[in-house]
């Protein structure tokens, strides 16, 4: 049984512990939000590196096996610094447009991400390896999320926001949508509302979690089968707020699993 640290800058990440918990429910996870300086997206590279290393180093020194970046904010800033750093699994997560560009019946993919995604070295050296035959509509999803960190992913004021973000996309004719932030899956609901269900949406959450698996079976970690472990919620602002949007946002049943919520303090 391993035990594997997911991080994110708030809750956006438990779209990916979701699926963590659907594909692998055996291992014990800790999930650690870092709420209390949610959004990264505006933050400069050199805080988002530092910080998240930091909080990786906090996860290795609570024993994890592995630890899934699940912030493509963070991902895009910081994982070669952590991957340096720390000598176990280290996956992460970014946005889909490899993917999306071979699903476009058009070629016309939008991508909404964080504008720290967006401006890094790490996007766009991907964006560089696809055809130009697809064309891109890059928008950076401002204030989105805030909204989800405060609970109002169906909101008005959030269907109101999204519809001036997706706008140029929809314009531009895209047929596929690209959910580059961990929070947006959680905006699912919101976005058909909008755009109808004709768009394709590509979130990685799934492939995210075939690599971690891959990791743990190249590392032969053991898995019991048919047991749960334990998933213990850590967060840098409020665990309780934690503790109910996982039971709020998250499609697994967390009643399987002995689930504990943790205020994480002093952690410079
Ligand atoms: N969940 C995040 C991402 O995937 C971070 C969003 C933020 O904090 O701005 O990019």
């Amino acid at each position: 049984m391993a035990l594997i640290g997911v991080f994110d800058s708030g809750v956006g990440g438990l779209s990916i512990l979701d699926e963590a918990l659907h594909q692998l429910p055996e291992h014990d996870y800790i999930y650690l939000a870092d709420s209390a300086n949610a959004p990264y997206g505006e933050k400069s590279s050199e805080w988002i590196a530092a910080r998240s290393l930091n909080l990786c180093q906090y996860l290795a020194a609570e024993g994890c096996d592995a630890i899934v970046i699940a912030c493509n904010t963070a991902t895009a800033q910081a994982i070669k610094d952590i991957r340096l750093t720390l000598n176990l699994p280290i996956i992460g997560v970014e946005p889909g447009i490899k993917p999306a560009a071979m699903q476009s019946h058009k070629g016309i993919v939008g991508v909404l991400a964080t504008q720290a995604t967006l401006n890094s070295d790490k996007f766009n050296s991907l964006l560089a390896t696809l055809p130009e035959s697809c064309q891109f509509i890059k928008q950076a999803g401002a204030g989105l999320v805030p909204l989800i960190e405060a609970g109002k992913a169906n909101s008005e004021e959030t269907l109101e926001l999204l519809a001036k973000h997706l706008e140029p996309i929809w314009d531009a004719g895209a047929d596929t949508l690209v959910l580059g932030c961990t929070h947006y899956p959680f905006l699912r609901k919101s976005i058909r509302k909008l755009l109808g269900d004709s768009i394709t949406l590509i979130d990685t959450s799934e492939a995210v979690v075939r690599q971690l698996k891959r990791q743990l079976e190249d590392q032969a970690v053991d898995t019991p089968q048919g047991q749960h472990g334990f998933v213990r919620l850590m967060s840098t602002k409020d665990e309780g707020i934690l503790l109910r949007m996982a039971q709020e946002l998250m499609s697994s049943d967390l009643n399987t699993h002995s689930v504990t919520a943790k205020h994480l303090g002093g952690l410079k």
